[in-house]
């Protein structure tokens, strides 16, 4: 009798252990996906309601597959022309600014089921030689899409060289061109890393910033230094503005997108009439890299190369005030052209 009250009692017991145990590992489970569980509702927002700019989930997958595949080799064009797939020209060129934030606004940009990016910079309209392969040869560059999709290309050379706005004219006079921009002294200081860094790979010495953003002879700011003239904004625009209406355009605040993408690009959206389509889901910030890095679904996510996000070397204070003062009036222009002003000092 007493042994089979005890065989009840541990039978309880074991059923009461059980429920608790399995209550307690749910609740790790579960407060465990909550971080990747609660953007499921932004994912369904990226996408949206039913409508015609759609491109269903799976679509967007397979594509992206697709595409992958078929620069591997893999994809044969039969499945290209079954999916309807095509090269389309750009609809919209980041035409520059170079280190403004070019290659991260092309990467959340494509995080736009609507977009498709061309991966590399294709330099078509500033290289003499590209240019003369012909229109066609650069459409074979484009990435495949879908017909109702817009390809975007960006070559950043293409801001200040003095042929493009012609050339490109001549592709396609209406055209939608996005520039982005950065606070013109950081720009340069950028600019001037970029090439230092390519001299230390090569083990090469090279010159101090200082030295070469001002003119030993002078003590002026040397304007024949590329990555001082780069920054003068508004003498490359009014170049471009001899081909397009400054409606065609719009400035990209690249400094800001650096700190607070999603307005930047909520902005670009509307610009290129795109469906608002990226959310705050779309994009995290990465502690560990100090910069947002991008979330296409669950599963995929990526952050731009360590190339993007250098530390700039520290430069003499008085370059720096002596710079941002040559800057200022051509600023004050660039926000009286363009619309859009900066808190540049
Ligand atoms: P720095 O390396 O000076 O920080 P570009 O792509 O035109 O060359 O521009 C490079 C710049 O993009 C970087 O300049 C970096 O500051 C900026 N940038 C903006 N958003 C970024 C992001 N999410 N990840 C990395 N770099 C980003």
């Amino acid at each position: 009798m007493l042994f089979k009250q005890q065989a009840l009692l541990r039978q309880k017991l074991f059923v009461l252990g059980s429920l608790a145990i399995g209550s307690l590992l749910y609740l790790v489970a579960r407060v465990g996906s909550l971080d990747r569980l609660q953007p499921l509702c932004p994912i369904d927002g990226r996408f949206g309601p039913r409508g015609q700019d759609e491109i269903p989930l799976r679509a967007l997958q397979f594509k992206r597959g697709l595409l992958h595949e078929f620069r591997k080799g893999n994809a044969t064009k039969e499945q290209i022309r079954l999916h309807n797939l095509v090269q389309q020209l750009p609809k919209a060129i980041i035409i520059g600014v170079r280190k403004g934030g070019t290659r991260a606004l092309l990467e959340m940009l494509n995080l736009h089921p609507a977009v498709v990016k061309a991966s590399q910079e294709i330099h078509f309209f500033d290289n003499d030689e590209n240019y003369a392969k012909g229109i066609e040869w650069y459409r074979k560059k484009m990435p495949f899409s879908y017909p109702h999709q817009i390809t975007i290309e960006k070559s950043p050379a293409y801001f200040i060289t003095e042929e493009v706005p012609e050339r490109i004219y001549k592709m396609n006079s209406s055209i939608k061109l996005l520039i982005i921009v950065r606070e013109p002294t950081t720009r340069a200081i950028s600019d001037y890393t970029q090439v230092l860094e390519g001299k230390e790979r090569k083990n090469k010495t090279y010159y101090k910033f200082e030295k070469l953003a001002i003119d030993p002879n002078t003590c002026e700011v040397n304007t024949k230094y590329k990555a001082v003239r780069t920054s003068i904004y508004t003498k490359h625009l009014e170049r471009w503005l001899k081909y397009f209406p400054i409606e065609q355009f719009h400035i990209v605040d690249g400094d800001r997108l650096i700190t607070e993408p999603l307005p930047e690009l909520q902005l670009v959206e509307k610009f290129l009439n795109l469906p608002p389509r990226i959310s705050q889901y779309n994009l995290y910030f990465n502690a560990t890299r100090g910069f947002y890095c991008l979330r296409f679904n669950i599963v995929f996510n990526k952050c731009l190369a360590g190339s993007k996000g250098r530390i700039h070397p520290e430069v003499d204070t008085s370059v720096i005030t002596k710079l941002r003062r040559f800057f200022h009036p051509f600023n004050q222009k660039f926000y009286q052209i363009t619309g859009r002003t900066f808190n540049w000092p």
